[in-house]
């Protein structure tokens, strides 16, 4: 039988590296959501939409086809985009955009269509709680700010963009409190999610803990 997975949590908790192993063992489909938003985030900027005006990002993206491939490229009308959408100020603008009840919703409609089949591993915010509320296996990732600022910083290094460790953290929290305090849909654990805080635990120890989680509820 095949099922659905979310993985919901902050910024920067890994929530992405993980889904991307789970999604290889168990031969599922990986959704990042959070690439949507960064792609709506990224659009807006390349064409001067004011991202405070709800409908203007709404008409906007009704020019948008948002697509992924089988290896995570993100592509906006068939460009791939991958590594312009990860840019440390389109991060504060993805997460500016989702405060917006018709942007998420647009996006959370793609998502549920693109889920119907099962046998996917979202990760996100709201995947638990909006998106795929009846998802067999949810999971809730944590860490701190400052196992999340490392991390991010490393990745940023490792992919020679540049990047500076003080402003990482400060944006993390910011996104932090900006994520979790919008009206619609803030990021909040499902009270059926199993909880991991991987601030102390290394990616291998994140995949096995989840895989036994698995095991236990699903056999
Ligand atoms: O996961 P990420 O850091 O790439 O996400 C970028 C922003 O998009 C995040 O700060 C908030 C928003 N987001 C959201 O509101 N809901 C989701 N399901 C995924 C991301």
């Amino acid at each position: 039988m095949r099922f659905n997975i979310a993985i919901d949590g902050p910024s920067a908790a890994g929530k992405s590296t993980i889904a991307k192993i789970l999604a290889k063992e168990l031969g599922y489909a990986h959704l990042d959501t959070g690439a949507m938003y960064r792609c709506v985030g990224y659009y807006s900027k390349l064409h001067h939409v004011d991202q405070k005006d709800e409908d203007a990002l709404v008409a906007m993206m009704k020019e948008m086809e948002i697509a992924f491939d089988s290896d995570g490229h993100v592509f906006i009308n068939q460009e791939d985009v991958s590594t312009e959408i990860r840019q440390n100020d389109i991060s504060m603008m993805a997460s500016n955009v989702s405060v917006f009840p018709k942007v998420r919703a647009h996006l959370v409609n793609l998502q549920q269509k693109i889920a119907a089949n099962k046998g996917y591993i979202l990760d996100g915010r709201d995947i638990g709680t909006v998106v795929l509320p009846d998802a067999e296996i949810k999971i809730f990732m944590v860490a701190s700010v400052e196992a999340r600022a490392k991390r991010r910083y490393k990745e940023y290094l490792d992919k020679q963009i540049e990047a500076d460790y003080d402003v990482i953290y400060k944006d993390i929290e910011t996104r932090d409190y900006q994520d979790t305090h919008r009206a619609t849909s803030p990021l909040k654990k499902a009270e059926d999610a199993l909880e991991i805080d991987t601030s102390a635990m290394s990616i291998d120890e994140v995949v096995i803990a989840i895989q036994s989680y698995i095991s236990a509820k699903l056999g």
